[in-house]
């Protein structure tokens, strides 16, 4: 049975920047789709806050590195909801080393989720988009993609590539009235950034002209704004969310 309303996707959406982005996109009036890839009580405690809400949504747990489960979830989640009219890249993960000790297989998995995942959830999506001549695609990338970090240089990689291959997909796409668009997050107080020491993170935010970490709210509010039709004629764009760390 399909939705009545729009559908949104979120991977990666069972805590942290994506978990605030599915709640915030369920306020806004969509159908959720809720993805995650191991934790599925986390994502079932946000899918049962946003029913209490009177929101509406379903999990849809796959591993985005898996493009065969990407494709088939997906397909599923729409002819069960209706077309994904939104798509959110939030799911990552970091593996932090230096470039001399970074292993292969962490290299791999940063770039099979991180970069991969994004580009297999990207095209599973665009068939949808194109019959509906309508979509919103938002990859969340990292300030670190635009400035580098050291011992970041694989998340950095990803997350670069990430940019090149919104744009292209912006060019690609934008005569079906798809649009493509990153958003890059500073330093925002998750699990990801919880493992920082507090040393860590005094250095950290002596680099942020405003003084102090985001919050995922920060970053879902520009989700909801990308979403909606008032940005319309925004597409190709990276758009930072970092307290001015990087201009
Ligand atoms: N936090 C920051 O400061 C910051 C800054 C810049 C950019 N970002 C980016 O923002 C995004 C979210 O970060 P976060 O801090 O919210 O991370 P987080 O708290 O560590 O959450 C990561 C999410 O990704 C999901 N995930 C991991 N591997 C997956 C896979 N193979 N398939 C599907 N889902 C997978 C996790 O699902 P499970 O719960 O099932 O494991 C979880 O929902 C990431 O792309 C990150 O790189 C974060």
């Amino acid at each position: 049975m399909n939705s009545q309303k729009p559908v949104a996707l979120v991977t990666g959406g069972s805590r942290g920047i994506g978990a605030t982005i599915v709640q915030r996109l369920a306020r806004d009036g969509f159908h959720v789709l809720i993805n995650y890839s191991s934790n599925e009580a986390r994502a079932q405690a946000v899918l049962d806050q946003i029913q209490a809400a009177g929101g509406s949504g379903e999990l849809c747990g796959f591993d985005v590195s898996n493009s065969a489960q990407v494709d088939e979830k997906i397909e599923a989640a729409a002819k069960k909801s209706g077309p994904v009219a939104v798509l959110v890249n939030n799911a990552g993960v970091t593996i932090d080393a230096l470039l001399m000790r970074l292993k292969d297989e962490d290299l791999e998995k940063t770039l099979d989720i991180d970069l991969k995942g994004a580009i297999y959830c990207t095209r599973a999506v665009t068939r949808q988009m194109m019959r509906a001549r309508q979509g919103s695609i938002i990859q969340i990338s990292s300030v670190i993609g635009e400035m580098g970090n050291a011992g970041q240089s694989a998340y950095a990689a990803a997350k670069a590539g990430l940019i090149g291959f919104t744009k292209s997909v912006a060019k690609e796409l934008g005569s079906r009235n798809i649009r493509a668009n990153v958003i890059t997050p500073g330093y925002i107080a998750t699990d990801m950034t919880g493992a920082l020491t507090e040393a860590q993170k005094e250095a950290i935010l002596r680099t942020v002209p405003l003084g102090y970490l985001g919050e995922t709210e920060d970053v879902a509010a520009l989700v909801s704004f990308l979403a909606s039709n008032q940005s319309r004629y925004i597409t190709g764009q990276v758009i930072g969310v970092n307290g001015g760390m990087y201009m």
